[in-house]
């Protein structure tokens, strides 16, 4: 099936976007927390939440000096997307005009999913076309949808359920000239092994598949964002090495060679921790993908706690995040 693109937007151009979201030695920053979550962790962080904080923070982020150096794209939240830095640009425009793709996360969250209990649907299709035509004209190089899986309650129903509203968004992407990540992540919380972990991932991995095929999907315009296969948190960790090697048979035996690029997120693991695999990743010189980070708290977690939101403490706050960012990058390279 051929992709339909908006007039203006090629499907070369969704490979290119694709590339340079993933490849040359720099990944993707996450930092579309919703309203509700961010307000969350700067209350942690012993920040007043509210519009003005959770945008000085994201302004924190994105104007860190030389950030472009090691970080290709950054995904922002709606409301972020629609708020101007204390300079006046947008953020999309600001981010461009950095040297950063901008992002926008267009999942709605998730509801309970249909006859299994505990386990959860990703939703967000309705108005989606509508959405993503503002966001094109308002400057959206790619977006975001995550599926949320848990290791106890993924059953072929779930995994098919969420892949299929994976697919529709990812089709529904192309359709406006905006790159999709695919974010399937199956939750490091709890305390399953490896092996469960590796059996969850590749059976959701598996249906994502199938379903973006039945959708028409082109595969070299997407970005998959994929967890690593590990225990989970609250079990006996393995090395950065066993990760990699059971995360790439994973992705060997499930992602096709045509897709350009592969960007984790942290899912609650340390910074250290989460490096060290990618930096594993990287060795294995067959992967036909451009292996990369789209991590969240694992870069940010050092800057919010240095900020507190007080002035004085920006170029310290940024420094850390820049700090995570290029030994991500590293780890790249
Ligand atoms: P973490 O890296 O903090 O897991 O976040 C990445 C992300 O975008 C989750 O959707």
């Amino acid at each position: 099936m051929t992709t339909m693109t908006t007039p203006g937007s090629t499907a070369t151009d969704l490979h290119a976007v694709a590339r340079q979201m993933t490849a040359g030695g720099r990944g993707i920053l996450a930092a579309d927390e919703s309203i509700r979550t961010m307000s969350q962790r700067l209350e942690a962080a012993g920040v007043p939440a509210s519009e003005t904080a959770r945008r000085d923070y994201r302004q924190l982020l994105l104007t860190a000096p030389a950030l472009a150096d090691s970080v290709s794209g950054i995904i922002l939240s709606d409301e972020t997307f629609g708020q101007s830095l204390t300079d006046g640009r947008s953020f999309p425009v600001a981010a461009r005009e950095l040297g950063i793709l901008p992002g926008i996360k267009v999942d709605t969250g998730t509801v309970p999913c249909p006859g299994v209990e505990d386990a959860l649907l990703t939703q967000g299709l309705d108005g989606l076309d509508d959405r993503l035509e503002s966001y094109a004209a308002r400057g959206a190089a790619f977006a975001k949808w995550r599926a949320v899986i848990s290791v106890e309650t993924l059953v072929p129903q779930v995994a098919e359920a969420n892949a299929a509203a994976l697919a529709g968004y990812a089709a529904a992407c192309q359709r406006h000239g905006i790159v999709p990540i695919v974010e399937p992540e199956v939750l490091a919380t709890g305390s399953h092994d490896l092996v469960a972990s590796a059996k969850a991932t590749r059976m959701i991995l598996e249906a994502v598949f199938t379903e973006l095929d039945r959708a028409g999907v082109d595969l070299g315009g997407i970005v998959l964002k994929p967890n690593f296969v590990t225990p989970g948190l609250d079990s006996r960790q393995v090395s950065a090495r066993t990760v990699a090697t059971v995360t790439y048979d994973v992705l060997r035996a499930t992602v096709p060679g045509v897709v350009p690029g592969i960007a984790f997120l942290s899912g609650g693991h340390p910074t250290a921790r989460v490096t060290a695999a990618l930096t594993e990743m990287n060795r294995i010189e067959a992967a036909p993908w451009a292996l990369t980070f789209s991590f969240g708290r694992a870069l940010v977690n050092d800057a919010l706690a240095t900020w507190e939101g007080r002035p004085a403490h920006v170029s310290a706050a940024q420094k850390a995040l820049v700090a995570n960012c290029e030994a991500a990058a590293a780890a790249t390279r």
